[in-house]
């Protein structure tokens, strides 16, 4: 039986939301071009685009947001900000940025030094991979295969192979590596974690041959939840020392702080005692985010920052929030619906390659499955397949993505348990028709990261 576990909070300020009649949310789509990022959120009643900016701030971080320091140079919330980070991190250096991308464009084109030097990574987010190529770099996901079976469970589905990652080193060569990313947790898999032990190995191995490790550390907080309850040797360990080891094995981190920052915008770079690499991020930030006490930030974002980081390592906290996760992951395989099993941290994931086989994958089965899910229950969730994968650069040809999925992604603090089930009721109604649903084509499509603005209409 799929556990409810109360929520730590009680609600002080609530924000009205509305269920438009069917027939609305039918026009609405048609006028979208069938693709949910262009509906308007008025037209929306449960959200799960993204767990990104979309979380609650509590009363603690909105009272902070009273006490944010304006000034353009050495303002004191920077300093909080920098101490908090510096306490959590064990790292030296911090540098606000305005989301991870920010973080991003600042430090890949600083570590790929010569075109055409690969990125190691398990697993890459999109705006990761996106930045790695524009600093003239190449992305290589070399994740454990393991993460693909979605019905088979694993504590730790978004570790690294470390025997791929050590032959790459060797067949490559090291000269032609810039550096290895962890991404914790993995997004791209499920919002899987990666062990503490699969880490430590990975980052053994990049610094034996001299790379530097770098952790894309949005969800890190999350990722030692799940070393905490799963992983040998750290249930008696609090949630600060766990992440205080993860990052220990990194040389720096860049971080999306919309996530597990709890705030609706901010990001992170933090390096642990690399000088120079601070000074280079310094004067590349000031052209590219603002200067290095703002990057990017009001006082009171960076206010608000520091009492989320704080919030987010709170072991009630991130037991109510996983568990409400697998509360809505366990209704779903409790009616037989199949999801990338165990669920993470912050997504339920729908394998809707198994749910619409009669869809091929150049048709989109889980955009269709998103969209009957908008118009059934005015839920709006996220395709993750061969729509988001887009086409082949050298053939043009569509990409075929290993999983076709319908991502369901929590936004933090923000939707109670009831609406959990509001969730699971639509989407387990959808699963009954949805070897009977149709499949789309496009009528626009953009040359690049076409699922943000791509139009289609249904195939006849
Ligand atoms: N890294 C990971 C693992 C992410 O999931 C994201 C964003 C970023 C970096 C970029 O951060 O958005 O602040 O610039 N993920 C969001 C999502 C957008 O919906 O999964 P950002």
């Amino acid at each position: 039986m799929a556990t409810r576990i109360p929520e730590p909070f009680r609600i002080k300020m609530v924000e009205r939301i509305n269920l438009i009649p069917r027939e609305e949310r039918e026009q609405r789509l048609v006028e979208a071009g069938y693709n949910p990022f262009a509906l308007r959120s008025q037209d929306i009643y449960i959200d799960l685009l993204t767990d990104s900016g979309t979380g609650a701030m509590s009363d603690k971080q909105w009272a902070a947001v009273m006490l944010g320091d304006e000034s353009y140079a050495g303002s004191k919330s920077f300093y909080k900000l920098e101490s908090v980070v510096q306490e959590i991190t064990g790292y030296k250096y911090v540098i606000p940025t305005h989301q991870g991308r920010g973080a991003e464009q600042v430090v890949l084109p600083l570590v790929i030094k010569n075109k055409g030097d690969y990125v190691l990574n398990n697993m890459h987010f999109d705006t990761t991979m996106g930045h790695v190529i524009l600093a003239g770099g190449r992305p290589v996901n070399l994740i454990d295969e393991k993460a693909f079976d979605t019905d088979k469970y694993d504590d730790f589905k978004g570790d690294f192979d470390l025997e791929k990652l050590e032959n790459f080193i060797k067949e490559h060569g090291v000269d032609k590596i810039s550096c290895l990313i962890i991404t914790v947790t993995c997004n791209s898999s499920g919002g899987q974690p990666i062990s503490m032990a699969n880490m430590r190995s990975a980052s053994d191995i990049a610094h034996k041959y001299g790379l530097q490790v770098f952790l894309d550390a949005a969800r890190y907080a999350e990722n030692a939840y799940f070393i905490k309850e799963r992983e040998n040797g750290y249930q008696n360990k609090s949630i600060r020392e766990i992440a205080k080891e993860m990052f220990c094995y990194a040389d720096g981190l860049m971080m999306s702080a919309k996530k597990d920052g709890i705030v609706n915008m901010g990001g992170l770079i933090g390096i642990k005692d690399n000088e120079d690499l601070y000074n280079e991020c310094r004067s590349r930030l000031v052209p590219m985010e603002g200067f290095p006490t703002y990057g990017g930030l009001a006082g009171r974002d960076m206010e608000a920052l520091s009492v989320g980081l704080e919030e987010a390592l709170e072991y009630e906290y991130l037991h109510y929030r996983i568990g409400q996760v697998k509360y809505l992951g366990d209704r779903l395989r409790e009616a037989g619906v199949p999801i990338q099993y165990p669920t993470g941290g912050h997504a339920v994931f729908v394998d809707c390659k198994k749910l619409c086989p009669q869809i091929p994958f150049h048709q989109f089965p889980a955009q269709a499955f998103c969209n009957a899910l908008y118009i059934e229950s005015g839920i709006r969730p996220v395709e993750i397949g061969s729509f988001l994968l887009g086409r082949d650069p050298e053939t043009g040809e569509n990409l075929e993505s290993p999983l076709e999925l319908m991502r369901l992604t929590i936004p933090r603090r923000v939707y109670t348990n009831d609406h959990m089930d509001y969730i699971a009721d639509g989407v387990i109604k959808v699963a009954e028709y949805a070897s009977s649903l149709k499949g789309f084509e496009f009528e626009y499509e953009p040359k690049v990261l076409r699922h943000f603005t791509a139009k289609l209409k249904p195939v006849e």
